[in-house]
């Protein structure tokens, strides 16, 4: 049994895309909107296709993660940033259950020319055609929201040398909202209605517990991936907690809940600037009200989408004993099992990795120093007490997390370098 719908599996998604960028909230699902009427009219893609290319192209933008920050994500988009189509096909291959679509990605700002001599099916050079057209109509029409229909079809034409696809010109003909003499501005159907629409689209097709799992890590990993210090950090997390939650006995029920806690505990640092979360020392002042809001984020996207359990598991993390943790101040009564497990788990996985400000600590060090919270009242002493009793598998569990977490880290960024914007352009 699945613990999300596929409806709140697609929430999830989309609500942190629109944490990249105010101007670029509901762009996927636009893009996704138009490709999948332009895709039923195609007998050569079948259902369950034209679901897989919808859920990547829902994701199209997910490379724009690691730029977040910048100050105008649509103009780098309009622009034809490439870094991030390098990035977000990395992701899409390595981590999403749809690899194969991944392509569609990598190319979708590249010219005709080389989308063209890629190694991509004829169907899938089509699709990415097509792809950039509906990508290119919506950044324009953020820009210009004022635009008659009739003024934006002139403009696709005039591109039509550079991308051309008149199926999927037509397509937008068709969709926009009907003025009778074009002279209103261009419109697609309100963003509901949108939403609707892709929900019972992507409903045509089962996504199985492995996939939902897939695609969750896609989301994780590349919000992960935004700093070199914090690469592996829900990888670690994950695996930590859920070895806890085993060695303390939790039901199987209970267990699922830790483990889709802690892989969803950080996913409000889609939100916080790169220069906090690489801050070389201690974050004071305005910067750490900044970092603290992580939390309340994570709460955002989640908040209705998963179960109580799996919420609170996600959002208590930073929560304390003492009742001098964050976001809400809450004390040892408040705090359950699974969420002392998912604190402490946080702990040791950021103790042992590298940040901008301490090399990764020993498993001795950071065995002490779990020690002296737990004297000053800060997490669990029956947790890391079995973690003591455990302490080798435990030391195992890490470094065999940290060394696979790292690996697809480093090939990722290799693959990122030798694929150049040269290769794409
Ligand atoms: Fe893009
Ligand atoms: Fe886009
Ligand atoms: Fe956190
Ligand atoms: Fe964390």
């Amino acid at each position: 049994m699945k613990d999300i719908s596929l409806e709140n599996l697609m929430d999830i998604i989309v609500r942190s895309l629109n944490q990249m960028d105010a101007q670029l909230t509901g762009h996927g699902e636009r893009v996704a909107y138009c490709m999948v009427h332009l895709l039923e009219k195609n007998p050569q893609f079948s259902d369950e296709e034209i679901c897989k290319i919808t859920w990547i192209v829902l994701l199209h933008d997910i490379g724009n993660f690691h730029d977040i920050g910048i100050s105008d994500l649509v103009k780098k988009e309009y622009n034809t940033d490439f870094s991030h189509a390098r990035y977000g096909y990395l992701f899409l291959k390595y981590f999403s259950p749809f690899a194969e679509y991944a392509p569609l990605v990598l190319f979708h700002h590249s010219s005709h020319d080389r989308v063209d001599a890629s190694s991509m099916s004829e169907k899938l050079k089509w699709v990415t055609k097509c792809l950039q057209i509906f990508d290119t109509t919506d950044l324009y029409h953020i820009r210009h929201p004022q635009i008659t229909k009739q003024a934006l079809l002139n403009y696709l034409k005039r591109l039509s040398t550079i991308i051309f696809s008149e199926e999927a010109i037509e397509t937008i003909e068709q969709l926009a909202v009907q003025s009778p003499d074009n002279s209103l501005p261009f419109s697609l159907p309100p963003q509901e209605e949108i939403h609707e629409f892709l929900l019972k689209r992507l409903k045509r097709m089962d996504v199985t517990e492995h996939e939902e799992e897939l695609l969750l890590r896609t989301l994780v990993n590349s919000i992960d991936f935004r700093s070199h210090y914090t690469a592996i950090h829900c990888n670690i997390m994950v695996h930590v907690s859920d070895l806890l939650a085993r060695l303390c006995g939790l039901d199987e029920k209970t267990c699922r809940s830790v483990h889709l806690g802690a892989l969803l505990h950080d996913l409000g640092k889609i939100s916080i600037p790169l220069r906090i979360l690489e801050s070389n020392g201690k974050l004071e002042g305005a910067d750490w009200v900044v970092m603290q809001a992580h939390v309340n984020i994570t709460e955002h996207i989640l908040q209705g989408k998963v179960s109580d359990e799996v919420l609170q598991i996600a959002i208590r993390h930073h929560e304390t004993l003492d009742g001098k943790g964050y976001p809400y101040g809450l004390s040892s009564q408040d705090l359950t099992l699974p969420q002392r497990i998912v604190s402490v788990a946080d702990i040791v996985s950021a103790l042992s990795e590298q940040r901008s400000y301490k090399a990764p600590f020993t498993f001795e060090k950071i065995l002490s120093i779990l020690d002296e919270m737990c004297a000053n009242g800060k997490i669990c002493p029956h947790v890391v007490g079995i973690l003591k009793e455990n302490r080798e598998i435990v030391y195992q569990e890490i470094q065999t997390a940290s060394t696979r977490a790292m690996g697809i880290y480093e090939r990722i960024q290799k693959e990122y370098n030798e694929l150049g914007d040269a290769q794409i352009e």
